[in-house]
């Protein structure tokens, strides 16, 4: 998949709703196309193009980002060197590392979280174990549909609240459904 389009949304999803963003994301994408598009473009056609997706300091790391990529030739490919580019965080890095390079990077958001602590019925899983659960699971070759279908599936069937697990391709895996209490699990955090 396009580096530059997964980047894109992985940026404007850090703080926003899939439903939200995906209107903004065409129009963007039809605007700059391409990650050289972008980092030719004028700071304050960005900013105006960003309004209402966030933190300002989002939009300015965006087109730093996309400066630097454009200079060095493309998105490197890898989740190591994609981390410490502007605004990308050791998430960002792993979720383009692979949806848009097919490495098999664990990466965890609150959605993956969820839907890995329940499969095994963690309460307080650490980052750690959620990480070694996940990295074993990934299937050899589709790293990228993977990590989207469990982002997709802790999004829509394994949701927080009133998970549809009559729903669930994994209902007869989960060890949380088993339960009795899926959402018992992982345990809200403690303040
Ligand atoms: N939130 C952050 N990244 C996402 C993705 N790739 N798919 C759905 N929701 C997301």
């Amino acid at each position: 998949m396009d580096p530059y389009r997964v980047w894109l949304s992985e940026v404007m999803l850090q703080q926003t709703t899939v439903a939200a963003v995906t209107p903004r994301f065409e129009r963007f994408v039809t605007k700059w196309p391409t990650v050289e598009a972008l980092a030719a473009a004028d700071d304050a056609d960005v900013f105006a193009e960003w309004a209402g997706l966030g933190y300002y300091a989002r939009a300015r790391n965006l087109l730093a980002c996309a400066r630097k990529v454009a200079a060095r030739g493309g998105f490197p490919a890898s989740a190591a060197d994609l981390r410490g580019l502007p605004g990308i965080g050791p998430y960002t890095a792993s979720a383009i590392a692979a949806i848009a390079f097919g490495e098999a990077a664990p990466a965890i958001d609150t959605n993956i979280r969820r839907v890995i602590a329940r499969l095994h019925a963690l309460e307080r899983p650490s980052d750690a174990e959620i990480e070694a659960l996940l990295g074993n699971m990934i299937p050899a070759g589709r790293a990228g549909d993977f990590i989207q279908a469990l982002m997709d599936l802790g999004a829509t069937i394994c949701r927080a609240r009133a998970p549809r697990c009559d729903h669930c391709p994994l209902r007869t895996d989960c060890q949380a459904f088993a339960t009795g209490q899926p959402e018992a699990f992982p345990a809200p955090k403690i303040k």
